[in-house]
């Protein structure tokens, strides 16, 4: 049943970590600020309340969720844990890394989440309001970005509202998120790790933790190219259902690597000297700083997306860094 309220948008005190972690405690769905975009929550052991966050996304029940944790020793509980693990959480927890990892054999997690598979993707997120929710839960939370299926993912409470309406009943304002861009997504269940989704921890830094330049590691250096395996989006079945081409989605057409932009266009610019003749303009960073980009690219593709404008043009954009993450998102935009 939908109330017929208008959900309730809060800032963080005892209270409202009270009322949410009672809500998950019930079943029903809380949406909460991450560094990354907002997260539509669950408790991750209910199948119930699992099910619940598909439905609400209109989500194919084949896509798994990110396990979110407050500690390291509860996602040691869920998971097997691995000396690589250890290394990437020392380095990257609390923080924009979600590592993909064998579920253990009395996994409390719901299956749902893993959508049937044997693996289990979780993550420490560092913004502190969900580190104050999932303290307070205790357990995991599955938390997909809080968006409808296919649509941009999203970065203020607001966009939460916008698109779920009154259909959920909790959604706790934490401002913007710092990052604006999804997490970067590991697999390292097997013996070669692989990106499954690039984001804000870099694929360099990755590399540089996982294949460290000393000279012991020269010899193997030859053989191994020390590179994260970076599965094909359209490679059989694709592990990660993330890697869809066709995710992230505006409903006008998304036009990249513009270099002049027509009249009746909206901009998405980048650097000093955007095109001139736009509808509309943003500019993602007038100082050319991919990280400022990342954090300001699904707000800005949001606020684009508006019948009035035929395409929504991208002038180029450093893919270097977490730029890598900025032309994964566009290139699924404009699929
Ligand atoms: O930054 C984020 O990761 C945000 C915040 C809320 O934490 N969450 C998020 O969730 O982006 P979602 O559901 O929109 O994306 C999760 C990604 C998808 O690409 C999914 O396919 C992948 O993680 N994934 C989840 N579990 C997996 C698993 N067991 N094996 C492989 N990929 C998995
Ligand atoms: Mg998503």
């Amino acid at each position: 049943m939908l109330s017929m309220n208008r959900p309730e948008i809060l800032n963080i005190d005892k209270a409202i970590v009270d009322n949410a972690v009672s809500l998950w405690q019930a079943g029903q769905l809380v949406a909460f600020p991450t560094e990354t975009v907002y997260g539509l929550g669950a408790d991750a052991a209910n199948g119930e309340a699992v099910a619940r966050v598909f439905s609400i996304k209109d989500r194919s029940k084949f896509n798994p969720l990110i396990v979110h944790v407050a500690e390291v020793a509860i996602a040691q509980r869920y998971v097997q844990w691995n000396k690589l693990a250890d290394k990437l959480v020392e380095a990257f927890w609390p923080g924009p890394l979600t590592l993909v990892m064998k579920r253990r054999v009395f996994c409390p997690i719901s299956e749902l989440a893993s959508a049937g598979s044997d693996t289990l993707a979780i993550r420490i997120p560092s913004n502190p309001v969900a580190l104050q929710l999932l303290k307070a839960f205790g357990g995991g939370i599955a938390a997909p970005s809080a968006n409808r299926s296919g649509r941009v993912s999203p970065t203020t409470a607001q966009h939460v509202t916008e698109e779920f309406g009154d259909a959920i009943k909790l959604v706790i304002d934490g401002g913007p998120c710092s990052l604006g861009l999804e997490s970067t997504v590991i697999d390292i269940s097997t013996d070669t790790p692989a990106l499954l989704r690039p984001g804000s921890v870099t694929r360099k830094a990755l590399e540089e933790l996982i294949y460290p330049k000393d000279d012991k590691q020269k010899v193997v250096a030859a053989a191994a190219k020390r590179e994260l395996r970076v599965p094909e989006p359209n490679e059989g079945d694709p592990k990660s259902p993330g890697m869809m081409a066709s995710h992230y989605k505006p409903s006008i057409p998304v036009r990249l690597y513009a270099d002049t932009v027509a009249a009746d266009e909206a901009l998405l610019a980048f650097g000093p000297e955007p095109l001139a003749g736009a509808a509309n303009t943003l500019n993602l960073s007038p100082k050319g700083d991919v990280i400022e980009a990342a954090s300001n690219l699904f707000a800005f593709l949001r606020a684009l997306d508006k019948p009035e404008y035929k395409a929504i043009a991208v002038m180029p954009i450093p893919a270097e860094g977490v730029g890598e993450a900025i032309a994964d998102r566009l290139r699924r935009a404009s699929a």
